[in-house]
Order: C-alpha cells, then structure tokens, then sequence
C-alpha cells in the first residue's frame, strides 16, 4: 500500500470535523496487527475450527469442557496481546472529533484496554462471565480438575460472548442501530460485513444519509456502497487518518 498523502485524506479530515456525529463497527482485523486471528480469511478461525462446536448454545450444552477449552485459549491468547495503532488512534477520535462512537464485534476487550471513551460490545467480551442460567455477572472462574465453574444458583458458568443462534445484547443494538442512523460519516473497519445484524449497520448508516468510510486490506460486500474505500491496514490507514485531522485543526 503507498502511504496514503495529506492530499488523498484532507477531504476525509474535513467532513470528520464538521460532523455532529462519527460511528464506526469495527472487526477481528482491527486486532490483526495486535496477532490476534480473524475468522474468514485463509489463517482464519473458521478454517480451523468448526463454529457449530464452539461458538453455539448446543455445543456448551452437550460439551461445556471442549467450548471452555477453546474460550480458554482464545481468553489467554486476547491477554497476551496489546492494542495496536489502529486501536491507539481510534482513542485519539474521542478527542479529535465532536463525537465518537465505536461499535466492535470484537470481544477481544483492546478497544478498552487502548482506552477508548464510548465502545458498544456488539458480541460481548470474553474478559467477562455469566451464569447461563440466571445471567449473573461473575468475576473469577475456577478450573479445579475435571470441573467446570458452577454459579450460586446450579447454573453453568460460561463465558459473556455472543453464540450463533442467539440475540445481541438488546441495549448494544439498539444504540448502534441510532448511531448508524443518526452518524454523518460512520466508519466500517477489519470487518468482512458478512454476520447480520451487525453487518447491517453500515448499510443502514448509508441509507440514513452518512458517508461511509471502509477500511479493509481487501474488498467485502460493503465496497461497492461505501462512499470511500481505503484499502489497506487499519493499523497504518487510521493514525494517517489522526495526523491530518490534527494537521487541518493546525494543532
Ligand atoms: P472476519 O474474519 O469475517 O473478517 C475480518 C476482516 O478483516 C476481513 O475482511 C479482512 O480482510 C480484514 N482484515 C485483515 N487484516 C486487516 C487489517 N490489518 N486491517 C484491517 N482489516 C483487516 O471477522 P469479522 O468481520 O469481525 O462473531 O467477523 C464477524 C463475526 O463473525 C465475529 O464477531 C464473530 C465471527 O463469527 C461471533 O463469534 C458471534
């Protein structure tokens, strides 16, 4: 990717300034540079492992052990890792800009931890646990050998994440879903735009009258509505993107 120039993203800095309101969904490639894996690419998730098995209430039912094993890993992996630029300068939005909203289906927790101000967890967070029964908040599990944690009221404890087949947190969605309506540009970042609902929300920013920025190394559903297609990193296109806000603000 050629560096992108002061030129190529003035008129982008611009419309960031003016605007009451910016939203952005971002994906597992906003977490890429950090190492930690996508779903659908080659390297991905999804081509090693199978999601039916794993990231579904039926799976947790029928083998709790084999999706905690794997949640484990993943929970280790996520820990390990820090925010990259693209995460550090999304943070830098917050102050950049009028106001900023990020909506992630990550459940990697590095916005957080990077230390942006309004983040909306679309698909939860794997830092977190909950009974699966009474839907209790607990804060240390405990993996003594052959059980699994168990909650106060008999239920299974399991990991605060989103599985197919289930409903997004109701108060995420529906805040996302009036950021995308009510943004004047919204952002779609590391994301393929392929797992509904929260795919639908750039295309409704689109259709509610935003411009639409995609981020992306390579093309996706979204291209050929989006307003403007960055094609690239997001750990390289979004600290560009800050440096000429803050050089059009003259700071
Ligand atoms: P995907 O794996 O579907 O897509 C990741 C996207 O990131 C791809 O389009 C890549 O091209 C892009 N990408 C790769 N490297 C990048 C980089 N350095 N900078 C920017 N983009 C890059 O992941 P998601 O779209 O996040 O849901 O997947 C959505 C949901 O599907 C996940 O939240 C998860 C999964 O099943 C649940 O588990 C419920």
């Amino acid at each position: 990717m050629a560096e992108l120039s002061r030129a190529d993203l003035q008129p982008l800095a611009e419309r960031l300034l003016k605007a009451d309101l910016v939203g952005a969904l971002t994906g597992a490639g906003v977490s890429k540079e950090s190492g930690v894996p996508t779903f659908r690419e080659a390297d991905g998730l999804w081509n090693k492992f199978r999601p039916e098995e794993l990231a579904n209430v039926d799976a947790f039912i029928s083998n709790p052990k084999r999706v905690w094993d794997w949640y484990n890993w993943r929970r280790d992996l996520m820990g390990k890792v820090d925010p990259n630029p693209g995460h550090i300068a999304l943070v830098q939005f917050d102050s950049l800009l009028e106001e900023f909203v990020l909506v992630t289906q990550n459940v990697d927790n590095l916005h957080n931890r990077a230390g942006s101000a309004n983040v909306i967890e679309l698909h939860g967070n794997i830092e977190r646990n909950k009974c699966h029964s009474c839907g209790r908040f607990v804060d240390e599990v405990v993996f003594e050998k052959d059980t699994l944690p168990k909650c106060d009221c008999g239920g299974m404890i399991r990991p605060d994440v989103v599985w197919f087949g289930e409903m997004l947190p109701e108060q995420a969605i529906t805040t996302a879903w009036q950021v995308a309506e009510k943004a004047d540009v919204f952002f779609s970042i590391g994301t393929s735009a392929a797992v509904y609902p929260a795919a639908a929300l750039p295309f409704e920013a689109k259709r509610a009258g935003a411009y639409v920025v995609e981020i992306n190394p390579v093309p996706t559903e979204l291209s050929r509505v989006a307003d403007l297609v960055l094609q690239g990193p997001s750990g390289e296109i979004l600290p560009r993107i800050a440096d000429v806000i803050r050089e059009v603000k003259g700071e």
